[in-house]
């Protein structure tokens, strides 16, 4: 029908089919486009993978936005330009916002602002004297996932992420794991409407929920030495830490969240009139609040402000892309609403994304304790986000292949304020016409063995686990790492140089290292770099000697982390210590063993008894108990746990909901520990249903059977804590 119209206009013939012919591919470059947009929208949201660049992504998005509005007959209100997020994931309960999370419109220049100011001029009808008086607030925008709290009477209830804007995914318990988020409300006296001492009946809590850049680097660290697949900046970080399935997984990632809007519905206490004193009360409730937060008086103020926090941000613990800017007066709010997309009172202004070109000089491997490969650039020293770059990641194998990187391209290279700058892309246009496809090694840098991959694995391992010298030095490394068996002064430098000189083969080496061995070490010097003669003094060496001695016995669960056994880390080996209390049970735990326990799964229980049927396992095993080293839940523990009264023998405890002061796994440990038993269904055999917060159907099911119901203060008297 569209070209009909066009057809009567243009009866002729030639200029018909060329016209219909452009509208045909108009709308199949909007469809392509559409459909882009929406798959990397996906990745970025839903996956937490981003395939291309914040640039690169919002160059897609304009381009889509810029065609359907030269064409709006191909309008669909499908598009992604009309929706804010992607759909969310179908892991978690579904939540209904009660008010909508909408997105803010973004201003890419200081001429961005000046556009801005002169809508809201016009939409308030203020003259140019009146729009300088307009006061502003400016927040950092961080860069972290969106999240609504709810607080009813005072306690949080209920956290969901942003989702599609109008329905979220239910992350309450795990963003209970933040430790910086107010379980419970400070009273505060209401002088808005002069009422007493109180808490709102009902509170709506916006906020950020990000990642601390130091704790992002901790973890990336953390999950390359484990052989596991880093994020790629600390929003992604923050966002598949937050959507983990299990919340003690989330607990183990440093959250933490800053909140910048609040909705009140309570008789007595009403939303404060301006942005900025309820960002204030927000404060006095107890919620962490962003302290660079200031009000502006006119547009030139907020310029003043982006400026100004653009030379400090590099400096801040946490990663923003901007500055969020919002007419102080809520009454103007609502004089000037929202599009379907975003308030017409607030602006995102946004810093440039942070990249630069540089030349790619060489392409080299770290190889971690597990035998992970990991290709990294090293490059021309280039500026980048308040640094100097030199070295960049490449990720991966499949990385290099799909950048068709080679040595000697300028190469895109992006550090969004993550300690690990990356490379993005190649800049083909400057390759130089000798250039050569890059060859992924073969073998392994160190030892020289053949490389692997695995099923499904990204990363290439170099097999060759007890002969190859650098695994050999990180497992040492790791070994003694504080989480592990804490051995005070035998880090990096000192596991290097005991390796390489031999004086050291495996963890067992450690132990049997004396005065006289430690007196031989040649040091590095440290200009140099040359092995010298330069000694440790004799203090040194006692300290040494009587950290290793004094880590003999460690816990269990440090001991079982220690081994370095693939997918178990330290909560891992807390749950391993705890179910099977020694080394020898553990040893002798086939698979469907460990598939038993509550939250291990087939690739822990493969991992873990491969680990102990192997040899050298075996060996090592036995080397550390001649040692002296303590392989089990020591004698005083044990003795403590028979200590506790098998009060609970036969009793069939459902737990359900949350408590706000044990998790699951410690509600069980307690009734475990007290001969009874947990269960997962509510059924006429169960005794007890412990009701946390948020109880669902086992709660309707215990008080239909008539079973008895505990709250946690309840539960904790019976279990005497
Ligand atoms: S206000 C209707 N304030 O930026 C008001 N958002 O692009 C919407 N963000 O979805 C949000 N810091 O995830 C606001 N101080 C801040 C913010 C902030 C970060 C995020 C938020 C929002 C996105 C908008």
């Amino acid at each position: 029908m569209r070209f009909a119209g066009v057809s009567y206009l243009f009866s002729f013939d030639g200029v018909f089919s060329v016209k219909k012919q452009l509208n045909l591919d108009v709308r199949e470059t909007i469809e392509n486009l559409r459909n882009e947009v929406e798959h990397h929208r996906f990745q970025y949201y839903v996956l937490d993978q981003p395939e291309i660049s914040d640039a690169e992504f919002d160059d897609l998005f304009h381009k889509l936005e810029q065609l359907e509005k030269d064409h709006p007959e191909h309008f669909s209100a499908d598009s992604p330009t009309q929706k804010v997020g992607a759909a969310p994931s179908t892991e978690f309960r579904q939540v209904k916002h009660r008010i909508p999370l909408l997105s803010l419109a973004n201003a890419m220049s200081e001429e961005d602002l000046d556009k801005w100011e002169e809508r809201l001029g016009r939409g308030l009808e203020l003259d140019e004297e009146q729009l300088k008086q307009l006061r502003y607030v400016c927040e950092l925008k961080i860069d972290g996932l969106s999240i609504a709290l709810t607080y009813k009477d005072g306690k949080f209830v209920e956290g969901a992420t942003r989702g599609n804007g109008e329905i979220g995914e239910d992350v309450t318990l795990n963003l209970k794991t933040i430790s910086v988020l107010p379980k419970e409300l400070k009273a505060q006296s209401d002088t808005y409407s002069g009422g007493a001492l109180r808490v709102p009946e009902l509170l709506e809590v916006r906020g950020e929920v990000y990642m601390p850049v130091s704790s992002f680097t901790e973890l990336n660290e953390a999950l390359s030495d484990e052989g596991d697949a880093t994020f790629a900046n600390p929003r992604n970080a923050a966002s598949g830490s937050l959507r983990q399935k299990h919340p003690r997984n989330t607990a183990k990632r440093k959250l933490a969240i800053f909140v910048y809007s609040a909705f009140i519905t309570d008789k007595e206490m009403s939303d404060p009139p301006n942005h900025f004193s309820e960002l204030e009360l927000l404060k006095l409730l107890g919620f962490p609040t962003e302290s660079h937060s200031r009000v502006a008086l006119g547009i030139e103020e907020v310029k003043a402000f982006c400026r100004e926090i653009d030379s400090k941000r590099h400096s801040l613990d946490y990663q923003t892309d901007g500055v969020v800017v919002k007419l102080d007066q809520r009454s103007l709010w609502n004089a000037l609403g929202a599009t379907s997309h975003s308030p017409r009172w607030a602006i995102a202004f946004k810093y440039p994304p942070e990249e630069a070109e540089t030349l790619l000089e060489d392409i080299q491997f770290d190889v971690g304790r597990t035998g992970a490969v990991t290709p990294v650039a090293h490059l021309a020293p280039v500026k980048l986000a308040g640094t100097t770059v030199k070295r960049a990641s490449l990720h991966n194998a499949d990385q290099i292949r799909r950048l068709d990187v080679r040595v000697g391209d300028t190469v895109l290279v992006r550090k969004a304020g993550e300690i690990i700058p990356e490379v993005l892309s190649v800049k083909l246009e400057k390759r130089k016409p000798n250039s050569v496809p890059f060859e992924y090694p073969t073998t392994c840098p160190v030892c020289n063995h053949a490389l692997e991959r695995t099923g499904d694995e990204v990363a290439f391992r170099c097999p060759n686990t007890y002969g190859c010298p650098t695994q050999t030095k990180r497992r040492i490394e790791h070994f003694a790492s504080r989480d592990a068996m804490d051995i005070e002064g035998v880090g990096e430098v000192l596991v290097d140089l005991l390796v390489d000189q031999d004086l050291v083969k495996d963890v067992a080496d450690l132990y049997r290292l004396d005065a006289e061995k430690l007196k031989q070490l040649r040091w590095k010097d440290k200009k140099s770099g040359e092995a010298g003669k330069e000694k440790q003094g004799t203090k040194w060496i006692e300290n040494v000697l009587s950290a290793l001695e004094e880590s003999k016995t460690r816990p269990f669960p440090n001991f079982i982390h220690a081994l370095g056994i693939r997918h178990i880390g330290a909560s891992g080996a807390e749950v391993l210590a705890d179910h099977f209390m020694s080394i020898e049970k553990l040893e002798s735990a086939t698979q469907e063993d460990i598939l038993a326990i509550d939250g291990m799964g087939p690739a822990i229980a493969h991992s873990v008894v491969e680990f102990f049927q192997s040899d050298l396992t075996k060996k090592l095993l036995s080397d550390l108990r001649g040692l002296g080293v303590q392989m089990q839940v020591s004698e005083s523990e044990i003795s403590a746990r028979a200590a506790i009264e098998k009060t609970l023998t036969g009793k069939v405890f459902v737990l359900t909901g949350t408590m706000d002061t044990l998790d699951r796994a410690q509600a069980e440990k307690l009734i475990k520990e007290r001969g009874g038993k947990a269960s997962g269904s509510v059924s006429k055999k169960t005794d007890f249903v412990v009701a946390g917060a948020s109880a669902g159907s086992k709660l309707a099911k215990a008080q239909e059977l008539g079973i008895t119901v505990l709250d946690e203060a309840q539960f904790k008297e019976m279990m005497g804590v």
